[in-house]
C-alpha cells in the first residue's frame, strides 16, 4: 500500500475537501494541507508570506515543507494550486508516493472559486470575466505538470469510494 498520495490542481478543485473525506475513510490515515502547514511552520498566513516576502520565498518554503512532509507516512497530502510547477516537486511527489490531479474545466473551477471563503493571493481582487480568463491561462500553463500526475481523476465524476479504491490497488513506490 502507497504511504502518501498528494492531492495537486487548481485552485478550488476540492483538494481539501476530498483530503479530508479520504483521511476519514481510510483507517489510521491524516489528511495534512500543505498551506496550513506552512503557516503552522513560519507562523504567518499564506497571503501575508505573499506580502511581506513575495512569491519566491513562498515557492522556497513550499519546496521545503513539501520535501518534510513526503517522509511522514499514512498522510493524505493537499498540495497547494502551483506546488507541481516549481523546481523538482512533481518529482518528489512521484517518488514518494501516489499524485492524484483533480482535474475540472475553468468554467467549474470557477463556479467553485466564487464561492469559496479562503483568501488566495494570486486571484484577490478578480472577478467575472477577469477571473475566468485568469483561470483559462493558468490551467493550459499548469496542465502539463498537473498531467504528470500518476492518477488522473474526473473529480466531477469520481466519488470518495473511486478514490479509496484506486488507493488501495495502486502499486507502492
Ligand atoms: C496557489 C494556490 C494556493 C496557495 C497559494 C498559491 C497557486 O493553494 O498555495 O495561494 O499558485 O495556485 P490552493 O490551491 O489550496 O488554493
Amino acid at each position: 500500500m502507497v504511504q502518501r498520495v498528494y492531492l495537486i490542481g487548481f485552485m478550488g478543485s476540492g483538494k481539501s475537501t476530498l483530503g479530508r473525506w479520504l483521511a476519514n475513510t481510510m483507517d489510521g490515515w491524516t489528511f495534512i494541507d500543505l498551506d496550513h502547514f506552512i503557516e503552522s511552520k513560519y507562523h504567518k498566513t499564506i497571503p501575508q508570506i505573499f506580502e511581506d516576502k513575495g512569491e519566491a520565498v513562498f515557492r522556497n518554503m513550499e519546496a521545503e515543507s513539501l520535501k518534510t512532509l513526503s517522509t511522514f507516512e499514512k498522510v493524505i497530502i493537499g498540495a497547494g494550486g502551483g506546488t507541481p510547477c516549481f523546481f523538482d516537486n512533481m518529482e518528489v511527489m512521484n517518488s514518494t508516493g501516489l499524485s492524484i490531479y483533480l482535474k475540472l474545466s475553468p468554467q467549474v473551477i470557477y463556479d467553485r472559486l466564487q464561492t469559496s471563503k479562503t483568501q488566495r493571493p494570486l486571484i484577490m481582487g478578480k472577478h467575472s470575466d477577469e477571473l475566468l480568463n485568469f483561470i483559462t491561462d493558468k490551467l493550459k500553463e499548469r496542465e502539463s505538470f498537473y498531467m504528470q500526475a500518476k492518477l488522473i481523476a474526473d473529480a466531477n465524476e469520481w466519488k470518495v469510494q473511486d478514490f479509496v479504491e484506486a488507493i488501495e490497488k495502486f502499486p507502492p513506490n
